[in-house]
Order: structure tokens, then sequence, then C-alpha cells
């Protein structure tokens, strides 16, 4: 496996690969998660890049861009074991050197949810991921379900601009109790992580209405905030049922929908979500 530090070495190195080629871009700390899309691209792809890049622009001033977990040795590690041909670990001064000054901004798709609650957040991905498609111009790109508005404004803004890149969703890969595995994990105590699994229990209730005939988006809602809320260790930040697509809540799930929440628990913020209504 080669590492590949420099934007110039990666668009030498791209010509070279062949095709199909696909990406899975991270920011490091590989779980599970991190595996099964760099295992899809194997399975699906003559080439596969992974990228490792903590990327500032995309997390708040009151966010945990310096305290975020890194490992690359074990990423490296890891991802050579996957069978990955190229890594492209750029620094901080490649992706971003003196005088950039230019973002994508997706807009609509990005004004709710996680978009709400973190402003800035989807501009600096969108910015990254374009980046990352023109420098790599990957065939495929893998993302994963669990970051579901991620994947609808990485969708809507790949057909907008025309990217010319397949975007493969995974389904959320989960710990044996259901939580979804994220590397903000570590960050939970062991009362909290106990906690945890609540989420998606809470969802997967949902699920089951949804699944019984319950077409009643507040029906939803209200069944799993109420669930969440009997948590103690649990701070509710939202619980969403929108249209899959556009992220714009509904009152009736005629449709397929995202059921989404955001929750803290002391200092880790997780988010989860399933989908529903779909084939
Ligand atoms: P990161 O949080 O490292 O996640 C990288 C990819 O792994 C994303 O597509 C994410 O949805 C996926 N992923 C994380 N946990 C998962 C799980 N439990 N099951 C399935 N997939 C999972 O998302 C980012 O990085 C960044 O925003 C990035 C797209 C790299 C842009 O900086």
């Amino acid at each position: 496996m080669n590492v590949i530090t420099t934007v110039a070495d990666m668009i030498a190195a791209r010509e070279r690969l062949p095709r199909p080629l696909g990406l899975v871009p991270t920011m490091g700390y590989l779980h599970e998660g991190h595996m099964t899309l760099a295992r899809c691209a194997r399975r699906d792809c003559r080439s596969v890049i992974a990228s490792i890049f903590v990327n500032p622009t995309q997390f708040g001033p009151n966010e945990d861009f310096a305290a975020y977990p890194r490992d690359m040795e074990r990423d490296l590690a890891m991802l050579t074991n996957e069978g990955v041909d190229i890594v492209f670990a750029p620094t901080v001064e490649e992706m971003y050197p003196q005088g950039f000054s230019t973002y994508v901004n997706v807009e609509k798709v990005t004004d709710v949810l996680e978009g709400a609650r973190r402003p800035g957040h989807f501009r600096g991905v969108a910015t990254v991921v374009t980046k990352l498609f023109t420098v790599i111009r990957p065939d495929r790109s893998y993302f994963g379900q669990k970051d579901g508005q991620q994947v609808a404004v990485i969708k809507r803004m790949t057909a907008d601009l025309a990217l010319g890149t397949e975007i493969v969703v995974v389904p959320t890969v989960r710990e044996p109790d259901g939580l979804a595995m994220s590397s903000r994990n570590v960050y939970l105590t062991p009362a909290e992580r106990a906690a945890a699994p609540v989420l998606y229990r809470a969802l997967c209730r949902a699920r089951d209405m949804h699944k019984d005939g319950i077409r009643d988006a507040n029906a939803l809602r209200a069944e799993v905030t109420r669930m969440i809320v009997a948590e103690p260790l649990a701070t509710l930040d939202y619980v969403s049922v929108a249209d899959a697509a556009t992220l714009q809540e509904l009152e009736a799930v005629d449709r397929p929908a995202m059921i989404s929440l955001a929750c803290r628990f002391g200092r880790a913020r997780l988010i989860d979500n399933v989908v529903i209504g779909q084939g």
C-alpha cells in the first residue's frame, strides 16, 4: 500500500490506476464502519483509495477538531489488511494552502437538522469532498448511511455539479447492542456507553410502528422522544421524520423517509437514523 501526502503526487498516481477506481473518504481513527466501506469498494472496484484527513473546515469553533481522535499508524495497518491500494493523507496546508478562498455551498438540504445546529459544517464537508473528487476522480465513492444528512448533501452536490462519480451508500454498521459505530464513541463513559443503545432501540420501535401501518409522523416522533427522555443520561437534541432526499419534515409518511436524531451523552454528541418506506 502506497501512502501519498501531496495533491501533485495524488494526481500523478491516479492516472496509473486500473479502473474502476473507488474512493473511501474518512477522517481516520478507523473502525468496522469505515472498514465495511473499504471492503465494499474492494469488492466493486479494481483500484481503491482511502483518504484520511481531519478536515478543519467542517468543525465549528466550539467543536472537537483539536481533540478529534487520531491514530495514523493503526489506520494504515487496518487499510493495508483490507487490500486498499493507496491512502491519501494530506496535511491541512496541502488541502488549504495560503490564500484558499473557494467553498462549496449546498442550499436547502443543509438548512435543517445537523446543518441548522452546526453552522458551516456541510460547507466544510462539501468543499473537502469536492476537492477529493477533483484530485482523485473516482468512478465510485463510498459513504455510510450513519451520516444520513451527509449522504443527502453529497448526492445533491454530485448531481448538481455533475461531479461524475457514483455515490454508493453503505448501511450503518452497529455494535452487537445496536449502537452505531462512531469514532466519537470513545468519548462515552462506561455508564453512558451502557445507556446509548436506547437511540437505536427507539429508532427500531418507530420503524416497527411504520411497518404496522402508522403513517402519522408526529406519532413516530413522539414515541422516539418518549423512549429517549426516559433515559437519565441522555439529553435529546432533535428527532426528525423527513423526506429521505430533501430532508423536509413530513406530516404523513407517504414516501421514503429518514427518522433521524441527535442526542448528547456527556461529552459525546451522537447521531443515528433509520430509513423507512423504501422498497
Ligand atoms: P468519518 O466520520 O471518518 O466517516 C467516514 C465515512 O465512514 C462516512 O461516509 C461515514 O458515514 C462512514 N461511517 C462512519 N461510521 C459508520 C458506521 N457505523 N457505519 C457505516 N458507515 C460509517 O464522514 C466523514 O468522516 C467526513 O465528513 C468526510 C466525508 C470524510 C469529509 O471530511
